[in-house]
This record gives structure tokens, C-alpha cells and sequence, in this order.
């Protein structure tokens, strides 16, 4: 396993980039647009400079991991090399079906096909190839460069072989890989959304404030970011069709999404990518600020 194509430059899949070129892969990453490129080529600089100026990284590491990663915004080229594809695009089953079926025709016969998927079926991406067995999950964690899980996860149709060697490559990426069945949710998300969920009802029923909220799960039971922060975080309109998946795969209304987070979605408040959530992230303070909408009344 020497070549890697990381498919999509958005947060995921420039941090994925970044973590196998840190770790001596040659990595082609493939977006549609050069911007999208530029920027995350930016973005994976500034995060390895955060690495050498806190010392875990040297000068030396930064620049070779900056040259270890070259840019495509044609599939075809960019995965004809490819031992290994990691696709990190859209969270959309339509476009990851269409571009499993794409790279499965310009990837050579022996890659294995990996999906950066949040909730969708592994074992449906890979019934749109013609190597089932060699397509498989590797979920990874944003802040991608920080989180030390890759959740692996083997389709109805996936290789024991595919499996231990993306185990394997994960622990080169100095990741600790844990693998898991093919159901919705994964582990991950079945059981962090209804967490976030249950967060966002006990907002919508007046139980407590968003910064209460939060607070409690921080201090009393040491997540690093409260709920409500973190479905800002990783995005309302992700947590919602997670939910979405979760709530049309177990068909259990435990998973029905909070109405407070269907209309947040509808009306754009969209967490910290669309500078509105719980949190009011269009300042430049670094602390965090509530929304408005949340400051007046917990009852909403
Ligand atoms: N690249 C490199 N380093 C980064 C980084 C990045 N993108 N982002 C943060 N860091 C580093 C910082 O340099 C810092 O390093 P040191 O510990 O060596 O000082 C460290 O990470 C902590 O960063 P900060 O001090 O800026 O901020 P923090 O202490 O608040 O930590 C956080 C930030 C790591 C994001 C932390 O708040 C956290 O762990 N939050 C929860 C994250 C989480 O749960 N992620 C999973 C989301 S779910 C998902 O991704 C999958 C899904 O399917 C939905």
C-alpha cells in the first residue's frame, strides 16, 4: 500500500490527505474545482505549522508531508495509480454511487475502495462495483489530524484479507482502528446522534439552556465539547440525515430527529460551517458565544 487518491478536499478529506502524507504515503487528492484544492492545500499547511510549533512535528516532516501530495481535479488520473481510495465527498448516497461506479472503472483491479462515510451503507456502495469484496468503511474523526479512531467498517460482502490490511494501514497512520458490522449508524453515529438528539430535545422542551446543556455533559462527564457544540461542529445538516438514516433503518421513533433541528436546517443554521448554530460563530471572539435565538427564552 503506497499510493493513496483521498477523493474530495473539503474537512475530512484534507485532513485525511493530510495524515497519510504525514506518514510517508503519496497521496493524490481529488476535488472538481482548483479553489477547493488551493484552499485545502492551505488548510493542511496551517495545521501541520500548529503541529511543529507545538513540537510534535519538525520543519523537515512539514515539507516532505507538503510534497508527499499532489492535486487532480480529473478522477480518472488521479486514481489510475491508486493502491487505496478513500473517498470523503458529499454525504449524498446518489453522488457515492455514481463515483464508486466511476472509480471502480479507472482504479486498478487489486485497490481497495474505501468510503469516509458518516451513516451510509457500505454494503449498497459496494454493490455499485465490480469488486464488492475489496470495498470497505474507514470512518475518521474530525479534527482528523487529532482524533485517534478510524472506525473500520466491513460490508455484507467485504474480505477478511481487505479488512486486516486496512487495519493494518490505519495503524501506520498511527490510528487505532477498531472494526465494526455494517449497520446503520455504525457504532459512532447510533449511538452519538440520539445523544445530540436527545441534547437538542431537552433545548426544544425548556429543560434547560444551551450553555446548561452543554455544561453539564462537559464538566459532568468529561466531553471535551458539550452536545449542542458539537452537532455545530460537525454540522445540523449532517446530524440530521444521520438521523435520517438511522430513523428509516431501525424504522424506531427513538431516532426521529428533533423538530428544533429540522427547522434550524431549513432556515440555513447550519453550525459553525454557515457562522450560525446554537452558537453564534460570526464574531471573532474565541469565546464561544449563544446564539440570540437561544438567549431570550429556553422555550422555543
Ligand atoms: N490539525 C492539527 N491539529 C489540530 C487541529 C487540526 N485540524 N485541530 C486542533 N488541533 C490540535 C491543537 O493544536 C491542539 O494540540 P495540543 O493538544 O498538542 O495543544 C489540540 O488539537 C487541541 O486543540 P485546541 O487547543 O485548539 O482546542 P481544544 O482543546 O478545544 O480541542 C478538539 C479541540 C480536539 C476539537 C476538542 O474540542 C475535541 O476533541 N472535540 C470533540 C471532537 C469530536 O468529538 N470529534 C468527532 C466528531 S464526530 C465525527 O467526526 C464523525 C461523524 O461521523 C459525525
Amino acid at each position: 500500500m503506497r499510493n493513496v487518491a483521498v477523493i474530495g478536499s473539503g474537512t475530512m478529506g484534507n485532513g485525511i490527505a493530510h495524515v497519510f502524507a504525514q506518514h510517508g504515503f503519496a497521496v493524490s487528492l481529488i476535488d472538481i474545482s482548483e479553489d477547493a484544492l488551493n484552499r485545502a492545500l492551505a488548510t493542511i499547511a496551517k495545521n501541520l505549522d500548529r503541529q511543529v510549533a507545538k513540537g510534535t512535528l519538525t520543519e523537515q516532516i512539514k515539507n516532505d508531508t507538503l510534497l508527499h501530495i499532489g492535486t487532480f481535479t480529473d478522477l480518472k488520473m488521479g486514481v489510475q495509480q491508486a493502491d487505496l481510495v478513500v473517498e470523503a465527498a458529499t454525504e449524498n448516497v446518489d453522488v457515492k454511487l455514481k463515483l464508486f461506479r466511476d472509480i471502480d472503472q479507472y482504479a486498478p483491479a487489486h485497490a481497495i475502495l474505501a468510503s469516509n462515510t458518516s451513516s451510509i451503507s457500505i454494503t449498497k456502495i459496494a454493490a455499485a462495483t465490480s469488486r464488492p469484496q475489496q470495498v470497505i468503511g474507514m470512518h475518521f474523526m474530525n479534527p482528523v489530524p487529532v482524533m485517534k479512531l478510524v472506525e473500520v467498517i466491513k460490508g455484507y460482502a467485504t474480505s477478511e484479507e481487505v479488512t486486516e490490511k486496512i487495519m493494518a494501514t490505519s495503524r501506520k497512520l498511527h490510528k487505532i482502528p477498531v472494526e465494526v458490522n455494517d449497520f446503520p449508524g455504525f457504532i459512532s453515529n447510533r449511538i452519538l446522534m440520539p445523544m445530540i438528539n436527545e441534547a437538542i430535545y431537552s433545548l426544544y422542551e425548556g429543560v434547560a439552556g444551551v450553555e446548561e446543556i452543554d455544561t453539564v455533559m462537559k464538566l459532568g462527564m468529561a466531553h471535551p465539547m458539550g452536545p449542542l457544540q458539537l452537532a455545530d461542529f460537525i454540522g445540523l445538516d449532517v446530524c440530521l440525515s444521520i438521523l435520517h438514516v438511522l430513523h428509516d433503518g431501525f424504522g424506531q421513533p427513538k431516532y426521529f430527529p428533533c423538530p428544533l433541528l429540522s427547522n434550524m436546517v431549513m432556515a440555513g443554521h447550519k453550525g459553525v460551517k454557515s457562522g450560525i448554530g446554537f452558537y453564534d460563530y460570526s464574531h471573532d471572539s474565541k469565546e464561544l458565544v449563544v446564539s440570540d435565538r437561544f438567549k431570550k427564552s429556553q422555550l422555543v
